[in-house]
């Protein structure tokens, strides 16, 4: 592949950093130590390396033509996308032809995607919450919960909920399209004014954990499971991604009669579903999964977890990526303080893959922030954001070396409220110096985003900068299958099928007329 391999990057580093300061120091030219410099650091960036072919350059003049254009109205309308909060952004990316274009290509894998977070809320409510027996309920905190059953739920204990209503009856009562709205607005974090509904982390994390703990009624029911996954994968492919990689909790489903489903009929739920979807969806290549759990339980639970897992991956090698822990890290545990639990593989000589979320969190030096030390001693094999590597300076030069790449997300960050002006995402700087990197999602359907496209339309037009072109792109996109963790035959593959779909995006490109 002609994608850069990045292990001979520090090497490299080393002697453009010697050559340059000899320069300086020299005191010759002005000029030419001002070129080392520049000449130096064009070649450290992410994608400088990608050699393109004869129509992949004349595609490339036309994107980055598109490119300067709409920077330089950025510029003078004081309006560009990256620089604003994503929910009074998204118009815009969406007026945008690099956006349109983006959409297009094919951009390979989703590495980082949440179960419960890759299907549309707009169908949420329009298909599944029209299904029949669906029940609601308000809770005293005011959150709506909901239920499939048949006969009807029973009433509960105080503390839940009071009353199920039927959502039949109450659209039939009440006005529906306003109840509609509701809903939509309550599955969604999308809001018109971001900055005050979410003055805080703790603000819009409460808000986040509010819309999970209301969809889990309605998408851990059996029926709508599995649909749900398909609309997931439906909506990941109309953007082009092919393969992902989903982590979850493995969550009992249970029927409408009562019966309770666990982790191992989800995970042949997931076969089935794929299998399904295949039949009519040619070019989709598939999906895996990273276990999880979270990060506020004890160790104990934790190990059990980890003991699951490596059962996992050994009876569903196909499907079992490896292992991972979510949930907010500032208020959970550290990965040091889950030591015990996390090394029961290695203590076994059992290999548990990890793809640990680290360093999503804007707190230096608390012991959350440390994180990132223990992922790369815990040999992850991939760090799930990893927003707090570029304060880690030994970390960082580790993980590069080890070719250990981040899952940048640049939305869930800044929805998350780590980072305001995309523009100062830290992953820029990563870039700057040609780090290992995939873009992913995250929770796209709670963002009101869909696919990829908009958050490699975040990193395209702000993180990586007015030069990124088409090399950054390409090595994103081979990035998103090199990493992935599929073994090298179905990497291979992966890489043969996106290079025909990619020589077509090329070709449209190529050809464009502006
Ligand atoms: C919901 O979607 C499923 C699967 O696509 C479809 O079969 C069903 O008819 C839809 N139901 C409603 C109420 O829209
Ligand atoms: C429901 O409310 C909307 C908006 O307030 C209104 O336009 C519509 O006419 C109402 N529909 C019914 C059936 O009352
Ligand atoms: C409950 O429903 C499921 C799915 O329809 C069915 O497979 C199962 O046999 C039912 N169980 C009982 C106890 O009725
Ligand atoms: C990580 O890899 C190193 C080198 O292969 C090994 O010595 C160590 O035991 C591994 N640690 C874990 C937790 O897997
Ligand atoms: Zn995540």
């Amino acid at each position: 592949m002609a994608a850069g391999d990045p292990s001979g990057w520090p090497a490299l580093f080393s002697l453009v950093l010697a050559v340059a300061i000899c320069f300086v120091s020299a005191n010759i030219f002005v000029d030419e130590e001002r070129n080392r410099l520049i000449v130096g650091e064009k070649y450290m960036r992410f994608g400088s390396l990608v050699v393109l072919t004869k129509q992949e350059k004349k595609a490339n003049r036309n994107l980055m033509a598109i490119k300067k254009a709409e920077i330089k109205e950025a510029m003078e309308t004081h309006q560009f996308p990256p620089s604003m909060h994503f929910f009074q952004a998204k118009r815009l990316i969406e007026d945008s032809e690099v956006f349109r274009i983006l959409r297009k290509m094919p951009k390979g894998a989703a590495l980082h995607i949440h179960e419960f977070s890759m299907a549309s809320v707009e169908w949420l409510v329009k298909n599944v919450t029209y299904r029949p027996h669906c029940y609601f309920c308000i809770t005293p905190k005011g959150l709506f919960q909901f239920k499939f059953a048949d006969p009807a739920p029973q009433k509960l204990r105080s503390r839940e909920c009071t009353e199920w209503v039927s959502l039949e009856d109450h659209r039939k009562k009440s006005n529906a399209s306003v109840f509609d709205k509701r809903l939509l607005s309550m599955f969604s974090m999308v809001t018109k004014n971001p900055h005050s509904i979410y003055p805080n982390q703790d603000a819009v994390r409460t808000e986040f954990q509010n819309i999970l703990f209301s969809m889990s009624g309605l998408v851990t029911h059996a029926p709508v499971f599995k649909d749900y996954i398909f609309q997931g994968l439906k909506e990941f492919h109309q953007d082009n991604v092919f393969f992902l990689e989903i982590r979850t909790r493995l969550s009992p489903v249970y029927e409408l009669n009562g019966t309770v489903h666990n982790g191992l009929w989800v995970v042949k739920a997931y076969q089935e579903v794929v299998k399904n979807f295949q039949k009519t969806h040619r070019g989709f290549m598939g999906l895996r999964l990273i276990f999880s759990d979270s990060r506020s339980r004890s160790v104990a639970i934790v190990a059990d977890s980890v003991r699951k897992a490596m059962g996992l991956q050994y009876h569903f090698p196909g499907i079992m990526a490896g292992f991972d822990l979510v949930g907010r890290e500032d208020t959970g545990r550290s990965l040091y303080s889950y030591r015990e639990a996390l090394t029961i593989p290695v203590k076994h000589r059992i290999k548990l893959p990890y793809f640990f979320h680290a360093g999503e969190t804007d707190w230096y030096g608390t012991s959350i922030d440390g994180n990132l030390v223990d992922a790369v001693i815990l040999n992850a094999t991939r760090i799930g954001h990893g927003f707090a590597l570029t304060k880690h300076p030994l970390v960082r030069v580790y993980s590069q070396e080890k070719d250990i790449p981040v899952e940048v997300c640049p939305i869930s960050n800044q929805v998350m409220k780590l980072v305001a002006d995309l523009r100062n995402h830290p992953a820029a700087s990563l870039m700057a110096s040609g780090h290992p990197m995939v873009i992913s999602s995250d929770h796209p359907a709670l963002f009101g985003a869909k696919g990829l496209s908009y958050d490699f339309y975040e990193v395209f037009m702000g993180i990586a900068g007015n030069k990124a072109d088409l090399r950054t792109l390409k090595l994103l996109v081979t990035n998103s299958i090199k990493y992935s963790s599929v073994v090298k035959s179905e990497k291979d593959f992966l890489m043969k099928v996106w290079w025909i779909k990619w020589n077509q995006f090329i070709e449209k490109l190529a050809q464009r007329r502006r």
